[in-house]
């Protein structure tokens, strides 16, 4: 494996320019470091502000980094990109569709909401826009077109739905996340760990998730108990990344679902249309009209100051820096996005 900018040409190792740009475009990044370390987390509230790091690997495995790039982090949010491909690859798209959706929702990550979308008196099934309808109370009550569903995979009550998608029925919650932990490592190509300080942390403040998760529970859009599913969907944000390990999970999905260096099939290209449209406008909440104009790849953000961007057919790119904008993405990163897409003219329009 080739790393920090020597490309191989007929045996030769020949240098590149792209690691010296890449790491001129960190330093640009960093003439100020605006915004806040997320707070409700201990471990993210005094992780250290000044690192910063990008890194940006291409569909055949050739790895360029800049900056921090080898400094462990909690995946947090990015994570649910890869748990939403897991549950799309193993269930299928109608099947997932029943209980997550795909539309922006214009609200923080972590709000307390469900789709809905009136009522009507039609019978048990799918509406003709293929929306999940049922009853309001019992057999006899009035049929609905409310599909109470999370309004898409990358907000927290879409993310932890889609958790519970992993796996055979009847499996434990420790079960579940460890078939999560294998899957996210598939896509990073190495055995990823979890940081057990950080997930002992977001536990003991986990209200609002375990509201969330009782939402979803009482319109059975989940059938596990609320306590079992926010621990283990914790611990999957817990899990441990670094940039570069971030930026070949992104590159596997730029390649069609196959990582570029363990060259295994992680995921099916169905799958990956699938996740990166909705990366595309859901991935960065309600910041994401300004990210697809400005930035135009389809991305994640997490709170721990990670972003990961993939370029369908070409590259994967991810940034950490740990002080976030009011949206909870990261500021340098966003920076140093921006310079890339423009720099390179990535946009995908
Ligand atoms: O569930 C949570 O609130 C965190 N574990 C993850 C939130 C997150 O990363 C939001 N992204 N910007």
């Amino acid at each position: 494996m080739l790393a920090r900018g020597c490309a191989e040409l007929d045996g030769a190792k020949v240098k590149s320019p792209i690691p010296d740009y890449l790491q001129v475009v960190v330093d640009h990044s960093s003439y100020d470091n605006p915004g806040h370390n997320a707070s409700y987390i201990s471990e993210l509230r005094d992780a250290d502000p000044n690192r910063v790091g990008a890194c940006l690997s291409t569909v055949d495995g050739v790895v360029y980094a800049a900056g921090d790039t080898d400094v462990e982090f909690t995946i947090q949010s990015i994570s649910k990109a890869f748990v939403y491909a897991l549950a799309l690859e193993q269930n299928g798209l109608e099947a997932v569709l029943e209980r997550v959706g795909v539309e922006p929702s214009g609200e923080a990550f972590n709000e307390l909401s469900l789709e809905q979308v009136g009522t009507k008196e039609i019978a048990d099934g799918y509406t003709s826009t293929g929306l999940w309808i049922r009853r309001r109370s019992g057999n006899s009550g009035p049929l609905e077109t409310d599909t109470r569903r999370p309004l898409n995979p990358m907000i927290n009550a879409g993310a932890i739905t889609a958790h519970t998608l992993i796996g055979p029925a009847g499996i434990s919650a420790d079960e579940r996340f460890e078939l999560i932990r294998k899957g996210l490592s598939a896509f990073a190509g190495r055995d990823l760990g979890v940081d057990e300080a950080a997930f002992e942390s977001e536990m003991n403040t986990a209200y609002r998730n375990t509201a969330i998760a009782c939402m979803l529970r009482n319109y059975d859009l989940i059938d596990v108990e609320p306590e079992d599913v926010v621990k283990a969907y914790t611990r999957q944000c817990a899990i441990s990344v670094t940039a570069r390990d971030l930026a070949l999970m992104a590159t596997t999905l730029a390649n069609g679902g196959v990582q570029p260096l363990t060259e295994e099939r992680v995921v099916r290209p169905e799958v990956v249309r699938q996740v990166l449209s909705v990366m595309m406008t859901c991935g960065m909440y309600n910041g994401a009209g300004d990210w697809v104009s400005s930035v135009g790849i389809p991305a994640k953000s997490a709170v721990s100051g990670g972003i990961m961007a993939a370029l369908p057919g070409q590259l994967g790119i991810a940034t950490f820096s740990t002080r976030l904008d009011k949206h909870g993405t990261s500021v340098r990163g966003v920076r140093i996005c921006k310079r890339l897409s423009d720099d390179m003219g990535l946009h995908i329009m």
